[in-house]
């Protein structure tokens, strides 16, 4: 062995970079074994955070263009693809500068070069011709996952591309055809959208973001239509891409397919997949699924009881904040805490204009699952400070137990939808009833209103709406 340590982290990302930083300020001594050269994984480098800063830019753009309806108008925008590519870089670079920063003060050694296990305390790192061996007490594993690719793409032509190339933004294609309505797809379609390209997005399901209730996807949908034309085909797949000098000439098929068309470039975003598949892990005897997920318990312990795994690896909810909580107990648990991943929900948030925001029980699941529960509903339109804002799409909803008046779940959808959903998180986590949410004074004229007024809805006591059923006391 080249080497020993404690806790051998493997996988960079925000599950990895958290569970060895967390271990170290417990006293242990880690290593963390990343490929690529600079750590923060998928979320950090060519996910949630490049994406949200050219969703920033998009969003500003579209409130500038917006005042024109109230007497401000601006002039067509100059886009500096260079300089929107060097603020979406900049804002990355000092991040991933600033993990490294935080690495070294906690005396984490990262170790840069491919990991596979050699045996069940001992991992192999390549880099280049060289090969380390490092030796472990336990190990976390945090490879996360890739993209999904399916048939008939022709992935080598440079104009087939995928979340990572799209946000390399190298042009604005004229003609831009999504395949997936999934998170990814619409929010790179609402930058693409923005910055001018003509948007086709072909969805294989009945409606744009499966999962998610549709009463809060439709805002999001009608402004994708009536804001950039978009031609969105639900019920459709794409079932073949010929290459033309012209472009893409794509061909769909089911329930609602259009007739072939050209496109200038074709986004495919249809799911990621886990890295389970390629570690080794046969050699440390880590079971790993046919798909390459890997099973864990609720300390985040795999099979190999010394072997923790966290993170996209681990399975869905897919998402930096699951990944960052799970590697601070798997973490704990390593250096002997009695921790544990006892949350009992994951919010949920595309940063779509309107952004869509949910947590815990959905009106979906609980048609599917039978579950009882009653709605308190409050319309943006009724918002003044919405109106004040120019928009009247949104909306606020929470499902109550209709017994216990606790909060079950509840969808926002609107500006900012992402960041108010974390008060229903943790309403939800904290048993809160109805009244808890409707007898605290939020403060006025805000969005984060909306959330007491929908459990005023819920009770009957409002008096910003007029709702004739119910009678509070
Ligand atoms: P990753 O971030 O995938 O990190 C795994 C790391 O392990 C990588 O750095 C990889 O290089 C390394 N690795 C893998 N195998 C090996 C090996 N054998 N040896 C060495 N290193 C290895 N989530 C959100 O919550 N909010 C968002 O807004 C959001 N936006 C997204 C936008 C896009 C375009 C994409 C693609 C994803 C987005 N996600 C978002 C999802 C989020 O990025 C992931 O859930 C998160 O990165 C998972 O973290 P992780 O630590 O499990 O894995
Ligand atoms: P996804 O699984 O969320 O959506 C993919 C969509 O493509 C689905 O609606 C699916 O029905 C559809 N689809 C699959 N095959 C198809 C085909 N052949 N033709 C047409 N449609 C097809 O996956 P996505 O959007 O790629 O995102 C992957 C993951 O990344 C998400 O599940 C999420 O975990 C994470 N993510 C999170 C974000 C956030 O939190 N804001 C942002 C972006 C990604």
């Amino acid at each position: 062995m080249d080497e020993s340590t404690e806790v051998l982290v493997l996988g960079g990302g925000p599950g990895g970079y958290t569970a060895a930083f967390r271990a170290a300020d417990l006293g242990k001594r880690v290593v963390l074994v990343e490929r690529h050269s600079k750590l923060g994984g998928v979320c950090l480098n060519v996910g949630c955070i490049p994406s949200k800063a050219l969703l920033h830019v998009a969003r500003v753009m579209e409130e500038a263009a917006d005042l024109d309806r109230h007497g401000v108008t601006f002039g067509k925008p100059k886009l500096d693809l260079d300089k929107i590519r060097g603020f979406k870089s900049s804002v990355v670079d000092r991040l991933t500068k600033g993990l490294g920063a935080l690495a070294k003060q906690r005396q984490v050694e990262v170790i840069q070069g491919e990991g596979r296990f050699t045996s069940a305390n001992s991992l192999a790192v390549e880099s280049g011709t060289e090969t380390k061996a490092i030796a472990f007490e336990s190990a976390i594993v945090a490879v996360g996952s890739r993209v999904v690719e399916i048939p008939g793409v022709p992935y080598d032509d440079a104009r087939v591309i995928d979340s990572t190339g799209a946000l390399e933004l190298r042009d604005i294609p004229k003609r831009l055809l999504v395949i997936g309505g999934g998170i990814i797809g619409l929010e790179m379609a609402t930058i693409y959208g923005a910055l001018g390209s003509e948007l086709t997005i072909v969805e294989m399901l009945d409606q744009l973001i499966p999962g998610c209730d549709p009463d809060l996807v439709k805002p999001l949908e009608r402004r994708l239509k009536r804001r950039y034309k978009a031609k969105i085909h639900l019920e459709t797949k794409m079932s073949g891409i010929k290459t033309l000098k012209s472009g893409l000439e794509v061909t769909f098929e089911g329930a609602r397919a259009p007739e072939p068309s050209v496109f200038d470039e074709v986004l495919v975003a249809v799911g990621r997949r886990p890295n389970g598949d390629n570690i080794g892990a046969e050699a440390a005897g880590l079971a790993v699924d046919e798909r390459g997920f890997i099973s864990v318990d609720s300390q985040q312990r795999s099979n190999v009881p010394h072997i923790f795994a966290i993170g996209d690896v681990t399975g869905q909810p897919m998402l930096a904040h699951k990944a960052t909580h799970e590697g601070k107990v798997a973490a704990e648990v390593a250096s002997g805490l009695e921790s544990g991943f006892d949350a009992r929900v994951i919010p949920s948030v595309a940063y779509t204009d309107p952004e869509i925001a949910w947590v815990g029980l959905t009106e979906t699941e609980a048609a599917a699952t039978g579950v009882a529960y009653e709605k308190g509903a409050f319309p943006w339109s009724a918002s003044g400070r919405s109106l004040g804002m120019g928009r009247s799409d949104g909306l606020t909803k929470i499902l109550f137990d209709p017994e216990t008046k606790r909060v079950l779940g509840a969808g926002i959808v609107g500006p900012n939808a992402g960041d108010l959903i974390a008060e229903l998180a943790l309403a939800i986590e904290m048993d809160c009833e109805a009244a808890d949410l409707s007898l605290t004074i939020h403060p006025h004229p805000t969005l984060s209103e909306t959330i007491a007024l929908a459990a005023e809805v819920f009770e009957g006591t409002i008096t910003d709406l007029y709702v004739p059923k119910k009678t509070g006391s």
